[in-house]
């Protein structure tokens, strides 16, 4: 599988709620995202905006100490996690881990890096990066697997 990347530009927070927006519209059931990038690079604002795209009306809560917020919404069931916290990659076990990743599920997860080992290939890579002298954020996003190819032609055609 040829590993494809996209690089985005994000001036500023809007523009990662609207990218985030923007994947709703196109992410289909079951899907599995990474989100990397250091504390505050803008993890959980893109989650926001997935889930406003997706109508989910609500606030989203950062997941840092619950480890995962669950959202059940008409076309999917939202699963985002939070893994910054965890000490042992293998608490996934006692969590559950593999039970969330039904049919019917898109799964987000920050920091991807703290439960290696325990979590299935990710579809869709995204990592954002700070500049160093400018606000705004540089997204980068990898399809990686069948299902992110698919996902990445819808991207491009909107
Ligand atoms: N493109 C952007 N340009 C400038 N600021 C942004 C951008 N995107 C998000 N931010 C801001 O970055 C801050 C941190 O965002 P967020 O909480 O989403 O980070 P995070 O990656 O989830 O952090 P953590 O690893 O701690 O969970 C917020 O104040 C948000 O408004
Ligand atoms: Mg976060």
């Amino acid at each position: 599988m040829p590993k494809l990347t996209e690089i985005i530009n994000l001036p500023d927070e809007m523009a990662t709620l609207v990218i985030g927006q923007k994947m709703a519209g196109i992410a289909k059931a079951p899907l599995v995202v990474f989100l990397e990038g250091d504390l505050g690079a803008g993890k959980t604002t893109l989650v926001r905006g997935f889930l406003h795209g997706l109508g989910h009306e609500g606030i989203v809560k950062s997941p840092t100490y619950t480890l995962v917020e669950t959202y059940t919404l008409p076309t999917a069931t939202i699963y985002h996690f939070d893994l910054y916290r965890l000490s042992d990659p293998e608490e996934l076990e006692f969590i559950g881990i593999r039970d969330y990743f039904e049919d019917s599920a898109i799964v987000l997860i920050e920091w991807p890096m703290k439960g290696e080992g325990f979590l299935p290939e990710a579809d869709i890579r995204l990592c954002l990066a700070t500049h160093e002298e400018a606000e705004g954020r540089i997204l980068s996003i990898e399809f990686l697997t069948e299902s992110g190819v698919a996902f990445k032609k819808g991207f491009k055609k909107k």
